[in-house]
Parts: C-alpha cells; structure tokens; sequence
C-alpha cells in the first residue's frame, strides 16, 4: 500500500489557459509541451487503514489544512473510488525548484501523486489512463505522464478503434478523450529550458482563478481558444522539422495570445513584474542579433527561455545580464513520469 514516483514539471509551447468543464476538469481546448528533465516532483503515498484522515507534507513542511490537502484529498478520492479502498494516505512530496512560483509544480505534483497513489493503491493503470486521472488534478499534470515533446487533447473528439473522430456528446464520454500522448520523444531534439526566476513568492491569481476569470469576463477569450488548434498544428509541424525559429514564432504568439486574453479579463490579470517584460525585449532583441532563442512565460512572472543545446552558454549569459534575474534554472527534455525508489 505504499509506492514512490518522480515526475517532471513540463511547459507549453501551446498553452492551455481555460476550462469547457469544471466537474472533469475539462481544458478549453488542447497544448503541446515539452516536458523538463532537471526539475523533478518525489512523492511517497501510503494509504493506512490506521489514519483518520489523508496528510500531506510538501517540501518537508505538514501541510495542515486548507486548499492544498483538500485538493490532494480530492484526488485520493478519485484514486479511491476506483480501487474500492476507504483507507487513508500519508502523501509525502518533495520539489528540487521553487514550488508555487509559475514553475508548474501542480504538472509535476498531480503527475508523480497519480502514478503513485494508483500504484500503492494496487491499480495498474495504463498511461493514457493516468493521463486522464492526473488531469482531474491539474490540466497540466496530464502532459507530464509522457517524455519529450507532448500534444494534450481537448476531449472534444474521441478517436475511434479505426482511427476515426468520432464527437464526444457528454463531460464524462469527453473525460475519456482528453488526454495526452507524445508526439517526440526527448531524444528527438536537445533543446534546452533556461528559466529566470524573477520572483521568489507564490503567484498571487492561481491559474484556476485566472483562468475562471478570463472566461467569464474577458472578450478576447473566445477568440484566444479559436487560435490554439492552429498553433498545435504549426508547433507540432516545426517539432517534426527541427524548425527552431517556426517553433519560436507560434510559442511567442501562444504565449502573448494567452496573457492577452488573460489581461483583457475584469480586472485585468496581469502576471509579469518589471523584469520578466525586461527579458521579453532582451530575448527579441538578442534572437533579431541572431541567437536562437524564445520565451514563454505561465501563470507566474518567471520568464522561461528556450535555445538549442549548442547556444544555452550565450542564453545562460543573456539571462544572467538582464536586471532583477534572482536565479536561473536549467532543464533538458525529460522522461515521463516514473516509479522510483524510497527518498523519505
Ligand atoms: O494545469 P494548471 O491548472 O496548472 O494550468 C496550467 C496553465 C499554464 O501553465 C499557464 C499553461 C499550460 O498549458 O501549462
């Protein structure tokens, strides 16, 4: 009844930024990702029959109540409900980067919680059906299960046994197909993450509270979720090619388009502090002068930029000149999330 897994934070190059449903935690359309080696969540679950209730412990702190055990609770439900057991769980996690900061540690979190909570719990669930239940935890969490580079479905079509879209006509048949696969794995193209942390706190708007925000009261909204299959399609084809400056191009316009909608939103929301616009200009600036290089930024102010391999000492450089750049952190394509051995 106890089990270990390790699991990678991931980030969009197409982002997700809006939910079709909230009971399933349906995403408002799909993203594609890649997912970071580097970075890693370690989470030990425990479920026993001698508990009252679940526990959490994040980062070697008990977390004693509030939104975050309550949604790890939920999840165990989940994970509950479907292997048949009422027992409770000791959930032990452990980041090696900033929690909380728009690094995506939901991703990592919900991706290392579902393998490990289902495996403790005696469930083998096949990939795509972790994907599936880590997406109940957070939409992004359902990128991390699979390495490399990841395409994540809205659920709006099931694909049928002979390859066919079929639409889907219910929250819970659309459940059943929005989930994500690889479409490269890592070693396909060495590109790397460079990411500025340009503050060190917690983000102020949860990216659920944006997001419910922007949908509710933004009117570039509809128009940011008419973009992205256009985007998936356009990033998926340069990840094919290796084409780093069509990869560049649709990343930046996901990522502006995203934080557009968001900031267009009653009242407006805006992620980003004096320095992540400062490294913004430096990366266009620098890319105009003829390094490869582009950015993307999440529900956070950390600027997070991407070169092919053979450039990161000049990226490294870039970022390290740029003022109010507190910390950089690197990450490689990474793996899916795994199993792994006792941390604890
Ligand atoms: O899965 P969530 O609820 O943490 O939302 C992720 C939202 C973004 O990071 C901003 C975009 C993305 O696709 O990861």
């Amino acid at each position: 009844m106890k089990a270990f897994a390790l699991a990678h934070p991931n980030i969009a190059l197409v982002k997700y930024w809006g939910k079709r449903d909230f009971a399933y935690n349906l995403p408002g359309a799909g993203s594609l990702s890649l997912t970071l080696g580097g970075l890693s969540t370690r989470t030990c679950v425990e479920f026993d029959a001698a508990l009252d209730a679940d526990s959490l412990q994040l980062d070697g702190k008990a977390v004693e109540s509030g939104g975050k055990l309550k949604r790890v609770s939920q999840f165990l439900d989940l994970v509950r409900e479907r292997a048949g057991i009422s027992q409770h769980a000791r959930v032990i996690s452990e980041n090696d980067f900033p929690t909380g900061a728009g690094l995506a540690s939901s991703a990592s979190g919900f991706a290392a919680l579902a393998l490990a909570a289902t495996t403790a719990a005696g469930l083998e669930l096949s990939a795509t059906e972790l994907s599936i239940l880590a997406r109940r935890g957070s939409g992004s969490a359902a990128r991390s299960l699979f390495g490399g580079y990841v395409e994540m479905n809205d659920g709006v079509y099931a694909i049928g046994e002979d390859g066919t879209k079929v639409a889907t006509r219910s929250a819970e048949e659309a459940s059943k197909a929005a989930y994500a696969r690889q479409i490269a794995p890592a070693a396909h193209w060495d590109l790397r993450c460079v990411i500025a942390v340009t503050s060190a706190g917690e983000k102020d708007i949860g990216s659920t509270e944006g997001m419910v925000s922007t949908q509710n009261t933004s009117p570039y909204y509809e128009q940011w979720i008419a973009s992205v299959p256009g985007d998936i399609e356009r990033a998926a084809a340069a990840v094919a090619a290796r084409d780093f400056a069509a990869l560049a191009e649709v990343a930046e316009a996901s990522c502006l388009r995203m934080h557009a909608s968001a900031m267009g939103a009653d009242p407006g929301i805006i992620y980003w502090n004096a320095t992540t616009v400062a490294l913004i200009h430096a990366v266009r600036k620098a890319r105009a002068g003829g390094l490869p290089v582009f950015f993307t930024i999440d529900a956070g102010p950390q600027v997070k930029v991407f070169c092919p391999a053979e450039a990161l000492d000049e990226c490294r450089a870039l970022l390290a000149g740029t003022q109010g750049v507190r910390q950089i952190l690197e990450a490689h394509p990474g793996e899916g999330a795994r199993l792994c051995g006792d941390f604890v």
